[in-house]
């Protein structure tokens, strides 16, 4: 359906937070069970259950609006977080993809802040004052979910995955030293780089 006023637009958006939520709550298992700092499996739990009190919200304004919630999908959220799954499938250290798991958990959160913000002031516009309460009360949660991962970075978990890439760097200039002992033994036999080019012809 083409948006022609500012009550389709009003639908349209909650049909796309309704996509977006549920595409989250689909989510949610996968990147608790990646995570392994406790406080951010704990955090990301508490805001699961609160997801689906969002999606029980959003339902019922749809009933006030006496309209169908599904029909629509939400690309951004699908982008968001396809892009927090390649991370866990890539397997980093696991400080390290605690990190990038907040990272990620925090552009789902601004997504939606922007969308709740939107269309609270919205139905405070078109007049639907009860839809106005229960949209604050997502968007407040979804601001002190935002918080409590800015916290959880700022107090610990990007201190250990820093202290983590510095253990790996460490790793890594031991290998390379290793690997520079055992080559400097045979580099005498080696050719050097500029017997690899070709000369020039003319
Ligand atoms: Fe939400």
């Amino acid at each position: 359906m083409a948006a022609h006023t500012l009550s389709d637009l009003y639908v349209e958006e909650l049909r796309d937070l309704y996509n977006a939520e549920r595409q989250i709550l689909k989510a949610l298992p996968k990147i608790i069970k990646a995570a392994s700092h406790d406080d951010l499996k704990e955090a990301l739990e508490s805001h699961r259950q609160q997801t689906e009190r969002h999606v029980t919200r959003l339902e019922q304004i749809f009933e006030y609006l006496g309209k169908n919630a599904k029909g629509k999908t939400c690309h951004g959220m699908e982008g968001v977080l396809s892009e927090g799954a390649e991370l866990i499938e890539e397997g980093p250290e696991a400080e390290v993809l605690d990190a990038g798991i907040i990272a990620a958990a925090q552009r789902v959160e601004h997504y939606e802040i922007a969308a709740y913000g939107s269309v609270r002031t919205w139905a405070e516009q078109l007049g639907f004052n009860d839809h106005v309460e229960l949209l604050e009360q997502t968007l407040d949660e979804e601001k002190e979910a935002d918080q409590k991962l800015t916290q959880l970075a700022t107090e610990s978990i990007n201190e250990e995955a820093a202290q983590e890439t510095e253990v790996g760097r460490e790793r890594t200039v031991n290998a390379d030293r290793a690997d520079r002992r055992s080559t400097s033994t045979r580099s005498s036999t080696r050719r050097s780089p500029s017997d690899k080019r070709s000369r020039p012809t003319a």
